[in-house]
């Protein structure tokens, strides 16, 4: 099993480009079902996570294959796709050219070099050698999503109203919990349900039938909001149902947008995506698209974390900052250094910018609460609060996502944090230093926060477990260590 080695202490400086979404891409995948015509995704991350979901689709009769250019990860067919109709993450999806990710950063805060072209608004759309996915359903007789296969990954579920949309049935393994929280899934079964699906529990599977979905208004809040694959859900399904469904109390986080934004490219009729009320007009059939994924802003807040726990200076490019609003408030209010282009309001995403993260001094403490978007994402809880145990007093985490997604507390305790827990909440007591240990990694973003802390900490970290990292962070290592990282990947039980 692999782990990470990281001897901490050095500033992180220098060049990154965000990758895509990997919670974009999912539905985006599971929205290629909605189709008997290719769909080619761009800029879709390299991860388990995703490989898992070309398997699940694959065992539906939908054929994935890649093109990837850099891979670190043996790319299992290589073929180029016919080109159909083109569409974009917030900007288009014509292939401009963006330049290299070459020359570090200074220790000063200047302006923004403008990388390549010489122009951000040449960056609108990734450079012609990103990752290329095309899934297309040749053989649409099996409707199963197998419990080997959900098991490993709970987002499966996303492929439920697609299907059952498509063709009439669907037979999807109900997904357990996991580290993070319960995780029930009965809002998208209201939902579904809404739209008039006949749904049944048979041995562990969620059977859904319905000759064709009707249109309705449906209601999609829960106890802790509303839920963002569950309305990815019955956004899709309700691109092919009869009639006009009206979702109130939608998740308005912006991979729901980059979802509504292919369907609509893809022939659907869906307005509203990105607030809480979305409107779909239901439409006879959808057609094939080619689509680039908008950028992973998890991925981009860890290494915003990242730099400033190192009292770094980095430049990121790729960067949605619409989409980390809340992020960067509180990053600013605790006084990391973050400067974005000037917002002249031209735009109306700023989905693909580049930004400067630095930081000179000891931060400030703050304090945060997750919630959903805009509000402060429950994915970058444990990123916070690795970055809060340096902070220079006392640090409040609420969550209010996953009440329980506490794991990495425990292992930041092991590294001489100081933090103690009442419930849903935290209280992080800021130390001058922490000590490298060895810890566990326990979940996907509990690991990023784990290895954050190494990064910072006196001596050697090693983290153990990050296969729940390669879940959502493609090469991690690779891209620490392109910052000046002393950090490596080892085999180790
Ligand atoms: N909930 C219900 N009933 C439901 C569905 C959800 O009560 O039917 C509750 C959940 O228990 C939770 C809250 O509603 O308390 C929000 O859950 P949501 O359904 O929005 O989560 P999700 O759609 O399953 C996605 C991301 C998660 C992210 C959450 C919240 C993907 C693939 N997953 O999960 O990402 O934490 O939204 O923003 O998009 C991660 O990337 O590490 C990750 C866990």
């Amino acid at each position: 099993m692999d782990a990470f080695i990281i001897h901490g202490g050095r500033r992180l400086r220098g060049t990154l480009r965000i990758h895509g979404s990997k919670n974009a891409s999912l539905p985006l995948m599971a929205a290629a079902l909605l189709t008997d015509e290719p769909v080619v995704l761009r800029d879709v991350p390299e991860l388990s996570d995703i490989q898992n979901m070309c398997r699940l689709l694959e065992s539906m009769g939908c054929e994935a294959r890649w093109r990837v250019p850099h891979s670190a990860v043996t790319p299992r067919v290589v073929t180029v796709p016919a080109k159909v109709a083109v569409a974009g993450g917030g900007g288009g999806g014509a292939s401009v050219a963006m330049g290299g990710s070459s020359g570090g950063g200074s220790r000063k805060v200047g302006a923004i070099p403008r990388a390549g072209s010489g122009s951000i608004d040449a960056m609108l759309a990734p450079p012609e050698d990103v990752n290329e996915l095309t899934l297309h359903v040749t053989d649409p007789t099996s409707s199963k999503a197998d419990y080997d296969i959900v098991r490993t990954m709970r987002a499966s579920i996303c492929t439920l109203g697609p299907i059952l949309a498509k063709r009439g049935f669907a037979r999807v393994s109900m997904p357990g919990g996991c580290n993070i929280g319960p995780r029930p899934v009965d809002l998208h079964i209201r939902g579904l349900k809404a739209l008039g699906a006949r749904i049944s529990l048979d041995e562990g599977y969620i059977v859904a039938e319905a000759k064709r979905l009707r249109g309705a208004r449906v209601f999609l809040g829960g106890p802790f909001g509303s839920t963002v694959l569950g309305t990815a859900n019955v956004m899709s399904a309700a691109t092919l149902a009869e009639g006009t469904t009206i979702i109130e109390s939608a998740a308005c986080e912006p991979e729901i947008e980059d979802l509504a934004r292919m369907l609509n490219a893809m022939g659907a009729r869906v307005t509203g995506a990105g607030s809480p009320r979305i409107v779909i007009e239901g439409v006879d059939e959808l057609h094939g698209v080619d689509y680039t994924v908008m950028p992973d802003r998890i991925e981009a807040g860890t290494y915003i974390m990242a730099a400033a726990i190192t009292n770094g200076d980095v430049i990121l490019e790729n960067c949605p900052i619409d989409s980390l609003v809340a992020v960067i408030d509180r990053l600013q209010e605790i006084g990391v250094e973050i400067e974005v282009p000037k917002d002249d309001c031209s735009k109306v995403d700023r989905l693909r910018e580049t930004i400067r993260v630095a930081s000179a001094r000891r931060l400030e403490p703050v304090e945060m609460t997750t919630q959903p978007h805009p509000g402060f994402p429950t994915d970058l809880q444990a990123q916070l609060m690795a970055l809060l145990c340096l902070a220079d007093g006392n640090s409040v985490i609420t969550e209010k996502i996953f009440p329980d997604r506490f794991m990495h507390t425990a292992e930041l305790l092991r590294m001489g944090a100081n933090i103690t827990r009442n419930g849903p909440t935290a209280m992080i007591t800021g130390v001058r230093r922490l000590i490298g240990a060895p810890v566990m990694a326990s979940d996907l973003r509990a690991s990023a926060g784990l290895i954050i802390a190494g990064l910072a900490a006196r001596n050697v970290t090693t983290v153990h477990r990050v296969y729940h990292l390669d879940r959502g962070y493609e090469r991690m290592e690779t891209c620490l260590q392109q910052l000046g990282a002393d950090i490596e990947r080892v085999d180790r039980d």
